[in-house]
């Protein structure tokens, strides 16, 4: 079934309210000293197992500026009672140095309602913190850069919601995670890139909107009979890529596999040999392990595979997602010395989203 495309005009709205009110979580868990950086032996000693995970993709000379900050964040997440749940966008360091739980957006919101520590740091974008403060209203949700935006997030707000409900009534409107809490509040039910099939099929009807990614949308047109009505946004970073480079990939190189995100254009999708989420594309090179791989998204995710998969190649042609590169070491350090920067979510807004986001975490799968 083909997609619909309703026309659009760019979100000029905040984000959400949470991101006017960042408050000082810091009045109510205390002030700690802030660590000293110093590439002791013990720090050496400690950081060694982790160095083994990154060593494929950071120098050795580069070890001694990391290794300080990364064991100062691990013994500061113990004082804090804090968890790090980290997208895996996040760089090496990240991802293998100090997060609790890596995923793709569906499995941290999941773990977001699991976890027993008071307070959760977001490694990941914006809308990312949202969800966890979403389903933790009593929890602490900070993000190391408030700054850590989406160009889908950012494609569309509540306002245009109700816009398309008035014009479309009795059609329901799917959110992909990726947008704020305001949008989330407006929608029937949430959908990351890991479900979003089965969440459409779920609605028992012929006609969705789901919104605002187009080319997820129209990925997700192909693989199902319901039409899918969608929304102009796109990811900046999946749609720069074209089916003519993968084309040119196969030409060079014909053994090479390419798997890619699905928000990627529909014609690139089509010249890969698998598409899903950021965890899928993980498990999928692990499970088939092929000789050379192209992961047709961003540039993180083949560094922090390729420590699991020695004998895999990795061929890169990869783009950096500027919002996801927001967030480092020296600000997640920050984020424990300082608690900031917290997300706060509307509560009456926080309540509506809930629903969306529990309707689709509910989902039997
Ligand atoms: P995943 O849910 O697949 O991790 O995707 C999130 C995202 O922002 C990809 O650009
Ligand atoms: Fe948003 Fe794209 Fe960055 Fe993912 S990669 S956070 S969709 S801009």
């Amino acid at each position: 079934m083909a997609t619909t495309l309703i026309s659009t005009h760019a979100g000029a709205e905040a984000r959400c309210d949470a991101r006017r009110g960042a408050a000082l979580a810091l009045d109510r868990f205390g002030a700690v000293e802030r660590p000293e950086l110093a590439y002791t032996p013990e720090v050496a000693r400690e950081t060694a197992p982790v160095y083994e995970k990154v060593r494929h993709i950071i120098p050795p000379i580069e070890w001694p500026a990391l290794a300080p900050t990364i064991h100062a964040i691990n013994r500061l997440k113990k004082e804090r009672n804090a968890v790090i749940l980290a997208h895996n966008y996040m760089t090496p360091e990240i991802f293998h140095g100090v997060a609790d739980v890596v995923g793709d957006s569906l499995q941290l919101a999941i773990e977001a309602t699991r976890t027993d520590a008071e307070v959760i740091v977001q490694c990941g974008v914006h809308f990312m913190a949202e969800t966890s403060k979403i389903l933790n209203p009593s929890k602490t949700v900070l993000i190391p850069d408030m700054r850590a935006g989406c160009s889908l997030a950012e494609s569309v707000t509540a306002a245009d919601v109700r816009g398309l409900r008035e014009r479309n009534p009795g059609v329901p409107i799917i959110t992909y995670v990726n947008t704020s809490a305001a949008v989330k509040a407006e929608c029937d039910i949430c959908c990351t890139s890991s479900n979003a099939v089965q969440v459409v099929e779920s609605l028992g009807v012929d006609r969705v909107f789901l919104i605002p990614d187009k080319y997820l949308a129209a990925n997700v047109a192909r693989q199902t009979s319901v039409e899918v009505l969608t929304w102009d946004g796109a990811c900046e970073v999946h749609e720069r890529f074209t089916a003519q480079e993968l084309r040119d990939y196969r030409r060079i190189d014909p053994d090479v596999k390419i798997i890619a995100h699905p928000e990627c254009p529909p014609e690139v999708v089509a010249e890969a040999d698998f598409a899903g989420s950021t965890a899928h594309m993980i498990n999928w090179v692990k499970t088939r392990r092929p000789a050379k791989v192209m992961m047709i998204t961003e540039c993180s995710m083949a560094d922090n595979v390729a420590s699991e998969t020695p004998e895999v190649e990795y061929i890169r042609p990869c783009n950096l997602c500027p919002h996801m590169k927001r967030i480092t070491l020296s600000k997640i350090l920050d984020a424990l010395v300082e608690m900031k920067e917290e997300v706060l979510v509307d509560p009456d807004i926080a309540a509506r989203a809930r629903t969306a986001v529990e309707r689709m975490i509910n989902l039997k799968s």
